[in-house]
């Protein structure tokens, strides 16, 4: 755990502000505890009270049916997940507004629960006509529009598996992740607009499906109006399809255990893994947690930056918002567009009343200035949230006093794509917020800090982040890989889910997550794998080895640093830097473009031949080595690199 070295602050707890407290659903600190008992107590009683939250076509007959490390929830119940987020809302508040859609240049379009229902049922008579039956895999690669959360309730309307892939992603990451799940069916745009200018995913998605045979039909959503290629008997137009399916399709009974998507995130080597969701567990906790944690009312406008293409967006943007009937804001583009005061004019506009957004976002705000809030009338907010990464204490101060006025509560909610919905946030009317901790975990949810042995640690010391029970939102499994999933979340710590974070608990048992202890790194709150940009390092002609750490960034948390050997023949030089770094750009996306590369005449091995990381990793943050070195094989080279380093920088 030598690599998390960030400090527990032992800040003062900063009680709920009284405002917002007297009108919270859960609006003292005994009242959690007393949810928190019960669930502890008689967590299948709980679960089976809160599982009212959800309409069944048939009830399930059991609640938890636990074989370590696989867990059935609501065993033999029967729903159907678009049902619960859009026909059950549409007597009370078909007029409502489900989703208020900005465009990035500055366009709302408010569609209402009668509207989205109609589009998902038509979309979902169209995969039915391509032939896309229950438990298929949807491959979904879109920019942030409409047709996204369509898309989605439209797969899990007919059963069918959901894998979106985020649309910064390049070709040859949207291939990998295809050629894992195998769909039929690819659902595309034309193109998305960032920052003003046009990301072809079109273009993108013919390069990936070139290596992909399971791929039959692309169906393409005009957005951009640019020219495309176009494969006819393969590409379809999206606004065709709509336009000639009916808008009646029932709703189907599915088993709870239904599959419901596959998210695609990065682990310790270089493969993503497709983490596996299910249909009730998975829907009950992240409408359960949105109500809870995000204090919903009818009347909230609720607004989670993230993108659809992680797994925030899936369980806060689209499913657990959706099965609350509220009212979600979506925005396409980017923070700094037109201006840096993009999201204080949406807030504005719609009169947004909770916000949920990332660290990264929020230290790139302060960096800014407070004039472009300042601009704004803000006093519509009443909740913050933050997710992603850990925020660090002047982030949430910022947060707490630019934006939310000292008026409004944060929750910090900790949670992972496996975990499929928070499990460590405090409830804003309840719990006094510690700012940089996550605080306590949710009734039903059992983490504790333990050493490697899987002993507690005591309050104060470091130790790695599991959780002790099974919890209705969990992963089921890594699709096609069973192994993989005991592996990596079951057998390091035998008994318990291993998170792969490292924690503290404070002695008033607050948890603080201090970051990553495997090969994940967290550049602006996206999540990638060192050995994945490895890889795509060596794939380039020029380079004979590579390894990647993390360092520090002020805004994005961690930025990724690479350190490369050249094949011989092959010169270092600005050029080659610029071709590697496009290289990474192009093979992952430009989010994995490496901040620093840094050129070495050989990497720090131990006499085995392993690649010495820590070394690298101190050599990135701090610029030089002062821990143990007795098992590197060739001292020299870390002297080489420390004043390759500092050559470069200088
Ligand atoms: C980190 C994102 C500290 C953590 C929902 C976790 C956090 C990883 C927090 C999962 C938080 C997420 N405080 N760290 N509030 N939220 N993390 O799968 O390291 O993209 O393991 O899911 O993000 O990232 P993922």
């Amino acid at each position: 755990m030598s690599d998390v070295n960030r400090k527990v602050l032992e800040e003062k707890a900063i009680a709920p502000p009284e405002g917002f407290r007297e009108r919270a659903l859960v609006g003292s600190l005994a009242e959690y505890e007393r949810m928190y008992r019960w669930a502890l107590e008689d967590a299948e009683g709980y679960w089976r009270e809160q599982a009212k939250l959800l309409d069944w076509f048939e009830e399930p007959k059991e609640i938890l049916e636990w074989e370590l490390p696989h867990a059935k929830w609501f065993v033999g119940g029967k729903l159907n997940v678009s049902y619960n987020c859009l026909d059950r809302h549409l007597a009370k508040r078909g007029d409502k507004t489900a989703i208020l859609w900005e465009s990035e240049d500055g366009k709302a379009t408010a569609i209402s629960y009668h509207e989205l229902h109609a589009s998902v049922c038509r979309f979902a008579n169209v995969l039915q006509s391509l032939g896309v039956k229950a438990g298929d895999p949807v491959a979904v690669y879109l920019p942030m529009i409409p047709e996204l959360p369509v898309v989605l309730l439209a797969c899990a309307r007919i059963g069918a598996v959901h894998s979106v892939v985020f649309g910064g992603f390049s070709s040859v990451a949207l291939a990998d992740r295809i050629r894992d799940c195998k769909p039929k069916v690819v659902i595309t745009a034309d193109g998305g607009y960032r920052r003003g200018r046009i990301v072809p995913l079109k273009a993108t998605t013919d390069q990936a499906i070139e290596s992909c045979p399971s791929v039959q039909q692309v169906v393409v959503v005009r957005r951009t109006g640019e020219a495309i290629a176009w494969k006819d008997g393969r590409d379809i137009w999206f606004h065709e399809l709509v336009a000639r399916a009916s808008e009646n399709c029932p709703a189907t009974a599915f088993d709870s255990e239904q599959p419901l998507y596959i998210l695609y995130t990065s682990g310790t080597t270089g493969k993503p893994k497709g983490v596996q969701h299910t249909s009730a567990g998975y829907l009950l906790q992240c409408a359960w947690s949105t109500r809870l944690i995000f204090d919903l009312r009818e009347e909230d406008v609720y607004w989670c930056t993230a993108d659809i293409g992680w797994v925030t967006g899936h369980s806060y943007i689209v499913y657990g918002p959706l099965a609350n009937g509220a009212t979600v804001v979506m925005y396409e583009g980017a923070p700094d567009q037109p201006a840096k005061d993009r999201f204080w004019e949406i807030i504005e506009k719609h009169r947004v009343t909770i916000l949920y957004t990332s660290p990264t976002a929020i230290r790139a705000f302060m960096a800014w200035g407070r004039e472009w809030p300042d601009r704004h009338d803000l006093s519509s907010l009443r909740l913050l949230g933050s997710v992603g990464e850990p925020i660090n204490p002047a982030a949430w101060k910022w947060y707490s006093e630019a934006i939310g006025k000292n008026r409004c509560p944060i929750v910090d909610t900790w949670w992972q794509t496996e975990t499929g919905s928070i499990l460590i946030s405090p409830l804003p009317g309840a719990t006094p917020a510690k700012p940089g901790s996550a605080t306590k975990p949710l009734p039903g949810i059992a983490p504790r800090v333990v050493n490697q042995d899987g002993e507690p640690t005591k309050p104060g010391e470091t130790g790695y982040l599991v959780i002790e029970k099974p919890w209705p939102s969990m992963l089921r499994t890594i699709y096609g890989d069973d192994e993989r999933f005991r592996r990596d979340y079951w057998q390091r710590i035998p008994g318990v889910y291993f998170t792969g974070d490292a924690a503290q608990q404070d002695a008033d048992g607050y948890f603080w997550v201090l970051g990553r202890v495997d090969d994940v790194i967290k550049v602006a709150g996206h999540r990638l794998s060192t050995m994945e940009i490895e890889s795509a390092l060596v794939s380039h002609k020029a380079v004979a080895e590579a390894a990647v750490v993390a360092r520090p960034d002020e805004v994005k948390g961690e930025a990724v640093v690479a350190f490369v050997t050249l094949r011989s023949g092959e010169k270092p030089g600005n050029e080659l830097h610029q071709q590697i770094s496009d290289h990474v750009a192009t093979t992952i996306g430009t989010i994995a473009r490496p901040a620093e590369i840094h050129f070495a005449q050989a990497l720090p091995k131990t006499r085995s031949g392993k690649i010495m990381r820590r070394l690298l990793r101190e050599l990135a943050q701090k610029g030089n080595v002062t821990g143990d070195v007795t098992s590197l094989e060739d001292l020299s080279v870390i002297e080489h690199l420390a004043r390759a380093k500092g050559m470069d920088e200088g």
